[in-house]
């Protein structure tokens, strides 16, 4: 297989800038998000993309979704530049890239059932004949069955709404699922059910995943290969056990750091005063650029 067939998503040198503005209005400056990123996504894989807070990991998953126009840079899906098509055509990969939000609440319509609200992109993406058995089965997938289908998302389980999430992006049968901070919201014990059915799903269906978080610990347990990003630049991408177990940029080293206090409460407290730090790591030199130091294993120099 060569290395094209292997790759589904490819970023090349996307750059996602926005504008700052005051309070009334007026641009005060700019905001560099993605800043000169290139990245492939391999078929079947999950990518972990791990970073604090700010560090521009949704709006990569937004841009390579085509919910986000790149300000520069190009987004390949399939061997298809999708920054290339007109509009019109890019809506026909819509139903091949999902995405999973972090907030079950807002992702779902508070006034459709579980059912209407899987139903929707089906109608819209792969309308056909069948779309409410293919709706009622992507659900029972998920473990929502019988008359539960029939309820409206406040009358779930946050679990079991985001498990209708899930239900909704896998319904359309997408190869390409983005998962950004899909446990957050959610509590510990229920995170490693919807865990296992990500994987499951993974499996049955031959998704390929980038599964955006801030929590490593998570990230061990799923990803083929992790990606660390901070000011809208990965600094560090490898095999996850290596990047875990050998991390060679400070930045890596700084988030495994505040991860390992097991206690939450004190790891929180030391990732704020890390973060508070004025800089904790310091700005790139001019004119780095990632440098693989051992097969696989790229190191932002
Ligand atoms: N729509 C937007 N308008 C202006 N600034 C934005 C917008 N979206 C994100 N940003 C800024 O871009 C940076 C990266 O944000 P984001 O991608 O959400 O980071 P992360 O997902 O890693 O927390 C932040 O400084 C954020 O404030
Ligand atoms: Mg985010």
């Amino acid at each position: 297989m060569s290395a094209h067939a292997e790759e589904l998503v490819r970023v090349d040198g996307l750059v996602k800038t926005f504008a700052v503005r005051n309070a009334w209005g007026r641009k005060t400056g700019t905001v560099q998000a993605v800043d000169g990123i290139d990245l492939t996504i391999r078929r079947g894989e999950t990518l972990a993309l791990v970073g604090e807070s700010g560090s521009g990991k949704s709006t990569l998953g937004r841009c390579i979704l085509q919910m986000e126009e790149p300000t520069a840079g190009t987004v390949t899906y399939d061997g298809v530049d999708l920054t290339a098509l007109p509009r019109a055509e890019r809506a026909a990969h819509h139903r091949s890239m999902q995405v999973i939000f972090q907030d079950p609440f807002s992702s779902l319509n508070p006034h459709r059932t579980a059912l209407q609200n899987v139903l929707e992109p089906l109608l819209v993406l792969a309308p056909g004949d069948d779309v409410r058995e293919r709706a009622v089965a992507a659900l029972a997938a998920v473990g929502i069955e019988g008359d539960a289908v029939h309820r409206r998302p406040r009358a779930f389980s946050g679990g079991q709404r985001q498990r209708i999430v899930i239900a909704r992006a896998i319904a359309v049968r997408p190869g390409f699922v983005v998962c950004d901070e899909p446990l957050s919201a959610l509590d510990m014990s229920i995170q490693a059910q919807v865990t296992d059915l990500l994987l499951q799903l993974q499996r049955d269906l031959d998704l390929t995943y980038l599964f955006i978080t801030h929590d490593l610990s998570v990230v061990r347990e799923i990803a083929t290969r992790t990606a660390v990003m901070n000011r809208g630049r990965i600094v560090e991408l490898g095999p996850t056990a290596e990047v875990f177990a050998s991390p060679q940029h400070a930045y890596t080293r700084h988030l495994l750091d505040a991860a390992l206090t097991a206690d939450p409460v004190r790891a929180r407290a030391r990732l704020e005063r890390i973060s508070a730090r004025p800089d904790p790591v310091g700005l790139e030199p001019e004119g780095s650029a990632l440098v693989e130091v051992s097969p696989g294993h790229l190191v932002l120099r």
